[in-house]
C-alpha cells in the first residue's frame, strides 16, 4: 500500500476542514486511491492557538514543511500571495505536488507556477480557488476543453450575493444589508475583497486563462464592486423583470481578445443564474460545441471547500501510484485585453430630475443624440417638484452611453445621475 505524506501549509477553516475530511472520509478515499494519506506536518502563523489536532504536528516553520525529504504533496491552505508564492515555488522546486485553494496566488502567479510544475513533472491543482465545492476548473480544464468556450458568467462570491439577496427580498439598503451579513459571519470585518470585487476578479480571471489559454493581466480587468447598488435600483430593476448580480464576465471579442469585467449586472428574472441566491454561488457558460452549461453549489465554507481540495489531492495520488508525471495544463503569459469602452450591451440608468412637462422629451432628445436608444421608462413623483426617472436602453456601445449620460445630467431638468449598470441578456 502506497503511504502519501503530506505538509499542510495553513490550519484555518479550510485546513482544518481538509484533515477533517480525510480523517473521516479515509476509507473512501482509499478505495478510490490505493493510497493512505498521512498528514505530516502542519504550519501555522501563531503557535499558541488553541487547535483540534495535536501540538506534534504543528509547526511555524514552514521552509521545514516544503523542503522535508519525506513529503510528498504540499496543501497550500493559508491565502495571501506572499508567503503562499514563495513557499509554493519552494515546494515544487524540491519535487512536491501542490493543491492550493488560493484564488490571488493563482490569478497573479498561475502561469509561472503550472509552467514550473509541469516543466517539473509534478501536479500543481486549484480547483478550491474558484467557486469552494463546485467543480468548475477540472471540467473546464478537461471535459469542456474542446469547446471555443464563448463566454462565462459566475456568481462567484457568496457574501455578496447574500448582501444583493437581502437588498432585493427585505428592501434593505447596501449598508444594512453588509452589517446583517456581517452579525451573521458571512462578511469578514473588512468587507473590501468581497464587496469591492477583487474576490470575484481573481476568481474570472482564472477562469478565463485556463478557458483562453493565457493569464490575464489583473490591471486590464474593469472591476467594480457592490458599494454603488441602492434599493431604489432592485425596485426598478424588478419592475423591468430583472435582478441585479454581481457578476464575473469573460468572453471572446475577437481572435486572441477577451474581455473580462466584474460588476454589479441587471440579470433577465428567467435566466438560471438570477434564481442563485443567498450564499450560493454559479457558473453559467456557453461552449460552441456543448452550448449552455451551468453549475451552482457552495461556493465558500470548510466542507464545500475540503470537498474540492481532497478532490484534488485524489487526483494527484492516482498520478502518484500510477508513477504518472504532472498533468497540469499550462497557459502563457500576455493576454490581449478589450478595452470597456468597446463592449455593446444594454443599460440601466437612473436620474433624478425636474417634475415637470418637457423634461423626458429633453432627455430622449440627448440620449438619441449619442445613438442612444430607449426601450423601457418608469418616472415617479417625489416631493419638492422632483421627479424620479428609470431607463433601460437598446444595445449600444459604452462609451457612447457614458458620454450621453454625463451630457443628460448637465440638463436643467436634470438635478442628479443616480445609478446606472450594465444588463446582460
Ligand atoms: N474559507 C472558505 O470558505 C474558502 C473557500 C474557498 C477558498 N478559500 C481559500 O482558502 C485559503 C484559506 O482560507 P481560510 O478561510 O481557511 O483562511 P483562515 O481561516 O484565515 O486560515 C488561514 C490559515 O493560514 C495560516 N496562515 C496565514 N498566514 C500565514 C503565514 N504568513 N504563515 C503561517 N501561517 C499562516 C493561519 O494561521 P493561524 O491559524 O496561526 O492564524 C491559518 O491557520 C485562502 O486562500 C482562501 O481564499 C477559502
Amino acid at each position: 500500500m502506497r503511504v502519501i505524506r503530506i505538509g499542510i501549509l495553513g490550519f484555518g477553516t479550510v485546513g482544518e476542514g481538509t484533515y477533517r475530511m480525510l480523517v473521516d472520509n479515509a476509507d473512501e478515499v482509499f478505495a478510490k486511491t490505493a493510497a493512505r494519506f498521512e498528514v505530516k506536518r502542519v504550519g501555522v502563523r501563531d503557535l499558541t492557538k488553541p487547535r483540534s489536532i495535536s501540538q506534534d504536528l504543528i509547526t511555524d516553520d514552514l521552509k521545514s514543511i516544503v523542503t522535508d525529504p519525506e513529503i510528498d504533496v504540499v496543501l497550500e491552505l493559508m491565502g495571501g500571495e506572499e508567503p503562499a508564492n514563495k513557499m509554493v515555488q519552494l515546494a515544487l522546486e524540491n519535487g512536491k505536488h501542490v493543491v492550493t485553494a488560493n484564488k490571488e496566488l493563482i490569478a497573479k502567479h498561475g502561469s509561472r507556477l503550472i509552467n514550473f510544475a509541469k516543466d517539473s513533472g509534478l501536479d500543481l491543482h486549484f480547483e478550491a480557488a474558484v467557486g469552494g465545492g463546485i467543480p468548475v476548473v477540472q471540467p473546464l480544464k478537461h471535459q469542456l476543453a474542446g469547446n471555443d468556450v464563448i463566454k462565462i458568467m459566475g456568481i462567484l462570491n457568496g457574501t455578496t450575493n447574500y448582501i444583493l439577496t437581502q437588498m432585493e427580498e427585505q428592501g434593505a439598503d447596501f449598508a444594512d444589508a453588509l452589517a446583517e451579513a456581517q452579525v451573521k459571519g458571512y462578511a469578514e470585518a473588512d468587507p473590501t475583497a468581497d464587496v469591492d470585487g477583487f474576490d470575484t476578479m481573481y476568481k474570472i480571471s482564472i477562469l478565463a486563462a485556463i478557458s483562453f489559454g493565457k493569464q490575464i493581466p489583473l490591471e486590464k480587468v474593469h472591476r467594480e464592486g457592490i458599494r454603488s447598488v441602492s434599493a431604489a435600483d432592485m425596485h426598478y430593476a424588478k419592475h423591468f423583470g430583472y435582478k441585479i448580480k454581481l457578476l464575473g464576465i469573460c468572453e471572446e471579442t475577437g481572435e486572441g481578445e477577451v474581455l473580462v469585467r466584474v460588476h454589479p449586472t441587471l440579470v433577465p428574472l428567467e435566466h438560471q443564474i438570477a434564481r442563485v441566491s443567498g450564499v450560493y454561488n454559479a457558473l453559467w457558460l456557453h461552449g460552441d460545441f456543448v452550448g449552455d452549461l451551468m453549475f451552482s453549489g457552495r461556493g465558500a465554507g470548510a466542507d464545500p471547500t475540503a470537498s474540492a481540495v481532497v478532490g484534488d489531492l485524489i487526483d494527484v495520488a492516482r498520478n502518484v501510484v500510477a508513477g504518472g508525471n504532472g498533468s497540469a495544463i499550462p497557459y502563457g503569459e500576455g493576454m490581449q485585453v478589450a478595452k470597456m469602452g468597446d463592449l455593446e450591451t444594454r443599460y440601466y440608468v437612473r436620474f433624478e430630475v425636474a417634475d415637470r412637462p418637457g423634461t423626458l422629451g429633453e432627455i430622449a432628445t440627448a440620449f438619441s443624440r449619442r445613438q442612444v436608444g430607449l426601450a423601457q421608462m418608469e418616472m415617479i413623483t417625489k416631493t419638492g417638484g422632483l421627479g424620479e426617472i428609470a431607463f433601460m436602453t437598446h444595445v449600444c456601445r459604452e462609451s457612447d452611453f457614458g458620454t450621453a449620460i454625463q451630457e443628460v445630467a448637465r440638463l436643467g431638468s436634470v438635478s442628479k445621475l443616480e445609478g446606472w449598470f450594465r444588463v446582460e441578456e
